[in-house]
């Protein structure tokens, strides 16, 4: 069975709380924490309020998304989160498997993640040292945006890789495409507005399913 995340992007911060419990109660799994730096996307997210807001209102598990130059610098703060996710892009190569190390060390668990351009084939060196891969499905930076279909192949030859890796999928998911991005291999579907703008969560992360 598939995972679901709600991204709490497209959640109301001012009620942020009771957004949490809303989509814990209706049976979300995860919940989807995106850090934005300004540099690295051009947006930014009050991330580590939003990371302890999080921990503080639920028991889910935490899947931090880091879109953040220099990721290494950020581990500390974010060291509350159960899964923190880096961009492969925003790491030199001489660096990845040190930060995979840092994290781990933590106790967290580690996810690369890698943007709509960059080929799998980047990531694959990595895989046997990682926890799950997240193959970005629009480009990183803001909720609400159209999914890539042509993503959906790089989820399909990582699928024929790796069976047992979580493969995890982020940006523009819904109920009416759910069934290619589930049909390509992935395991872990991240929905912000899917879900935050449905005012019944339990009806929509059912949808999901
Ligand atoms: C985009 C973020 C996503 C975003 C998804 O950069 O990583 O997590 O919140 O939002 P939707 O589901 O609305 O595309
Ligand atoms: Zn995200």
């Amino acid at each position: 069975m598939v995972k679901i995340a709600p991204s709490i992007l497209a959640a109301d911060f001012m009620h942020l709380e009771e957004e949490i419990k809303s989509v814990e109660e209706a049976g979300a799994d995860y919940i989807h924490v995106d850090v934005m730096d300004g540099k690295f996307v051009p947006n930014q997210t009050p991330g580590l309020e939003m990371l302890k807001r999080s921990k503080a209102s639920s028991h889910l598990t935490i899947d931090t998304h880091l879109m953040v130059e220099n990721p290494s610098e950020w581990v500390e703060d974010f060291s509350l989160s159960d899964i923190l996710t880096f961009h492969l892009e925003a790491v030199s190569k001489e660096e990845i498997v040190s930060l995979i190390q840092k994290i781990h060390e933590k106790g967290i668990k580690v996810g690369i993640a890698i943007k709509p351009k960059t080929p799998i084939k980047e990531l694959v060196p990595y895989l046997s040292m990682i926890d799950m891969v997240l193959v970005m499905t629009v480009e990183p930076g803001f909720g609400g945006q159209k999914l890539i279909t042509s993503c959906l192949r790089k989820v399909k030859a990582m699928r024929k890789i790796n069976k047992e890796i979580d493969i995890e999928v982020d940006g523009g998911i819904y109920p009416s495409n759910i069934e290619k991005v589930k049909n390509a291999g992935a395991n872990v579907i991240v929905a912000g507005t899917a879900i935050f703008q449905e005012s019944n969560r339990k009806l929509a992360i059912e949808a999901l399913r």
